[in-house]
C-alpha cells in the first residue's frame, strides 16, 4: 500500500518538525488518535473481505508500529534535548575561584573600650549610657556652665535646626560624656534619694562626643569616657588611687610615671589634668595629658538634687582615641575614622 507509506513519511517529517513535547501529543492525535488517518483506515478493514482483511491489518499495523516508533525516538530526542538544555543553563564553573569568608574585627578605639569598661568593673564601676543628641541642661547648665559660657559658642559646639530652620536653642551633638553624669545622677536621686543613705554611684559612661574641630590631633567626633564615683567620704585620694591604677593595668606596666597637674573645669573643685610618661619607648620621660578630672563641684551635685553637705564625689573625663594612638603607636588620629582597611586590618 503506497498510500500507507506516505503516512508513515509524512508523520515521521511531522514529528521531527515538533520541538515541544505538548504538541507532539497533538501530532500523534493527527494519525493514532481516535480520528487519526492510521484509525481511519483500520475502521474503512469492515469493508473487506476476512482473507484481504488479514492481510490489509498486517500493513496497516506494521504502518502503525513504524510511526509509534517514530513518536517514542522523538520523544525521547526531546526528553534528552531538554536534559542537555538545563545542564547548560545551571553549569557551575568549578574553575572559579570560591568566594572567601572575609574575617571581620574590632575597631581598634572599640578594643580600647572594651578594656577600660573591664578594668573599671573588676573595680565595682557599672557601664552607663546617654544620648548623643543631648539638652542644653544637662550638657552645660546643670554642669556649672551657664548662659553665655564660652564653650557654648557656636565655633565649639553643634547645635541642630529646628523644624523651621532656626536654630533651636535647647538641643545640640553633646560636646563631651558629662551630661550622662548628670543623667545618672538624677535617676539615682529620684530612684534613692528619699532614702537616709543613697548607695555610692559609681559609673563610667564611654561615648562619641562632637566639636567643632578638625586637624591631626583632632576630630570633628571622637570618643570619651566619662567617670563618676559620688558617695559618703570619698577624696581627692580615691581619685588618685583609682586614676593611676588604672592607667598603669591599661598599659600594663608600672614603670609609668603618672601626675595630676592642677588645671580647671567648672564642674569640678579642685580640678587637674591627669599626665602620664612612659619610661622607655619613643615617647620615653615625654608628659602627654590623658584625662581631666577634679572633684564634682557642690553646684552640679545641687543641680541633680545631692546634698553636697552629706555627699562628695570624683569625676574624670579621658580620651580613649589618645589611649589607643599610644598604646598601638598611632601618629594621627583621622587614620582612626577615615575607614581603611589597610589600616584597621592591622589590629585584627
Ligand atoms: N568634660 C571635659 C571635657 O570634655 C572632660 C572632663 C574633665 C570630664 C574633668 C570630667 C572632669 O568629668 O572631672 O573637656
Amino acid at each position: 500500500m503506497q498510500n500507507l507509506d506516505r503516512i508513515v513519511q509524512e508523520a515521521r517529517v511531522d514529528f521531527s518538525a515538533t520541538d515541544d513535547p505538548d504538541a507532539l501529543e497533538q501530532v500523534k492525535a493527527r494519525y493514532l488518535g481516535k480520528s487519526g488517518r492510521i484509525t481511519a483506515l483500520l475502521k474503512e478493514m469492515a469493508r473487506l473481505s476476512p482473507e484481504e482483511r488479514k492481510a490489509t491489518g498486517q500493513t496497516i499495523n506494521r504502518a502503525k508500529e513504524a510511526i509509534e516508533n517514530a513518536l517514542s525516538e522523538r520523544r525521547d530526542a526531546l526528553r534528552r534535548a531538554a536534559l542537555e538544555r538545563r545542564l547548560a543553563e545551571e553549569a557551575v564553573d568549578v574553575t572559579l575561584p570560591g568566594r572567601r569568608e572575609v574575617q571581620g574585627g574590632l575597631h581598634p578605639v572599640t578594643r580600647t573600650l572594651e578594656r577600660i569598661e573591664a578594668l573599671f568593673r573588676s573595680i565595682g564601676f557599672e557601664v552607663a549610657d546617654g544620648p548623643e543628641i543631648e539638652a542644653d541642661f544637662q550638657n552645660f547648665t546643670a554642669l556649672n556652665m551657664p548662659e553665655g559660657h564660652p564653650a557654648r559658642s557656636m565655633h565649639d559646639t553643634f547645635y541642630l535646626l529646628d523644624e523651621n530652620g532656626a536654630v533651636a536653642d535647647d538641643v545640640l551633638l553633646r560636646t563631651h560624656t558629662s551630661p550622662i553624669q548628670v543623667r545618672y545622677m538624677q535617676a539615682h536621686v529620684e530612684k534613692y534619694g528619699a532614702l537616709e543613705t543613697m548607695p555610692d554611684i559609681r559609673i563610667i559612661a564611654p561615648g562619641r562626643v562632637y566639636r567643632v574641630d578638625s586637624d591631626a590631633t583632632h576630630s570633628p567626633m571622637f570618643h570619651q569616657v566619662e567617670g563618676l564615683w559620688i558617695g559618703a567620704n570619698v577624696s581627692l585620694a580615691d581619685l588618685k588611687g583609682v586614676c593611676a591604677d588604672f592607667l598603669r593595668r591599661f598599659f600594663e606596666s608600672d614603670d609609668l610615671k603618672v601626675r595630676f597637674r592642677p588645671s580647671f573645669f567648672p564642674f569640678t573643685e579642685p580640678s587637674a589634668e591627669i599626665d602620664v610618661a612612659f619610661m622607655s619607648g619613643a615617647l620615653e620621660g615625654r608628659w602627654l595629658e590623658i584625662a581631666g578630672c577634679g572633684m564634682v563641684h557642690p553646684n552640679v551635685l545641687r543641680h541633680v538634687g545631692i546634698d553636697p553637705e552629706k555627699y562628695t564625689g570624683f569625676a574624670f573625663g579621658m580620651g580613649p582615641d589618645r589611649l589607643t594612638m599610644l598604646r598601638y603607636g598611632v601618629s594621627d588620629l583621622r587614620l582612626f575614622f577615615d575607614g581603611d582597611l589597610r589600616f584597621l586590618r592591622q589590629f585584627v
